[in-house]
């Protein structure tokens, strides 16, 4: 890929992206769209107006959220053709609105094959970033969720986008294909998007405690990514039951807990360990965050 270095003409100023974090990996299954919905919850929660962005084909972040299907990617598909502003559904939850993904999402692919033909491949990949910038005063922090195996959405969304956050599922095909595609395409989208940090690699998805996996994956990380690559402290614990329930039910984890606390024994009490994880790792990366931030 051959870009010229400058975003300026496009009329992007990226100091706008400040708040916007990117979850990617190469690989699907990871955790990516899961710690997306529950990051943007708790976020939102935090009295932070917050937006989550649903690139997905799959449109799964309604069942974890429980907002419906809406226009299955109707709108945002629109906005990417127009350039026009991405249009959220509002209210998702007290300070939570959301771009709605679905199979409308994938005429994306084709529409930035026409912007390219058109317009050139820089209007192209910048397109993500033009529809979201006009939004972006309105939160204090968005959540880009990415589809897997789709280089060129994921690099929409890596020039859309001031932090990476990588979740990982401890398997050769997330950790080592998955991580080394993330890491490509991240090392040619920082050549134009030059704020963009990898902030972190989220562990998701190990049973509780399980440390030495832990530290696996800081070496495969490190080895993949690069020797300063860091893993957030806090991994997810791995739960099928919540799984489940998160998506029957369109809540989050905390949400889920909250009822278990108030009596409703159908609950598992895994909900509150799951809770609790995503409450420390969505902590750890608004921390490192801010760090990061600071030392620019
Ligand atoms: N805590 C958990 N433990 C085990 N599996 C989980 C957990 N949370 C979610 N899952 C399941 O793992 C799968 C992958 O998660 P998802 O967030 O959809 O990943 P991605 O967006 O990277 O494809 C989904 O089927 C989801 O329901
Ligand atoms: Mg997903």
């Amino acid at each position: 890929m051959n870009m010229p270095l400058s975003v300026s003409e496009f009329g992007i100023d990226y100091a706008l992206f400040e708040n916007v974090f990117m979850l990617g990996n190469g690989k699907g299954g990871v955790g990516k769209t899961t710690l997306t919905a529950n990051a943007a919850a708790k976020s939102a929660r935090q009295n932070l107006p917050t937006l989550a962005i649903d690139m997905n084909g799959q449109g799964n972040m309604h069942r974890d959220l429980g907002y419906g299907e809406q226009d299955q990617g109707k709108a945002f598909a629109e906005s990417m053709a127009t350039g026009a502003p991405l249009v959220p559904l509002q209210g998702v939850r007290e300070n939570l609105d959301v771009i709605v993904g679905g199979p409308e999402v994938r005429k994306i692919n084709g529409i930035v094959n026409d912007v390219a033909r058109n317009e050139g491949f820089m209007a192209a990949y910048l397109r993500l970033a033009v529809c979201l910038a006009p939004l972006l005063p309105r939160y204090k922090a968005v959540f880009l969720d990415t589809p897997p195996e789709n280089p060129d959405l994921l690099r929409l969304c890596l020039l859309a986008a001031r932090y990476a956050v990588v979740p990982v599922k401890f398997d050769a095909a997330s950790l080592d294909d998955g991580l080394k595609d993330f890491g490509q395409a991240f090392q040619m989208a920082v050549q134009v998007n030059r704020q963009l940090r990898i902030l972190g690699v989220a562990h998701c998805f190990s049973p509780r405690g399980a440390t030495r996996i832990h530290t696996e994956i800081e070496k495969r990380a490190q080895k993949t990514l690069g020797k300063h690559a860091y893993v957030f402290p806090q991994a997810v614990g791995h739960s099928s039951t919540m799984a489940g329930l998160i998506r029957d039910e369109g809540k989050t984890a905390y949400e889920l807990a909250q009822e278990r606390k108030a009596g409703t024994r159908s609950i598992p009490e895994a909900a509150e360990n799951l809770a609790a994880d995503y409450e420390a790792l969505v902590t750890q990366i608004f921390k490192r965050a801010s760090e990061l931030r600071q030392a620019a």
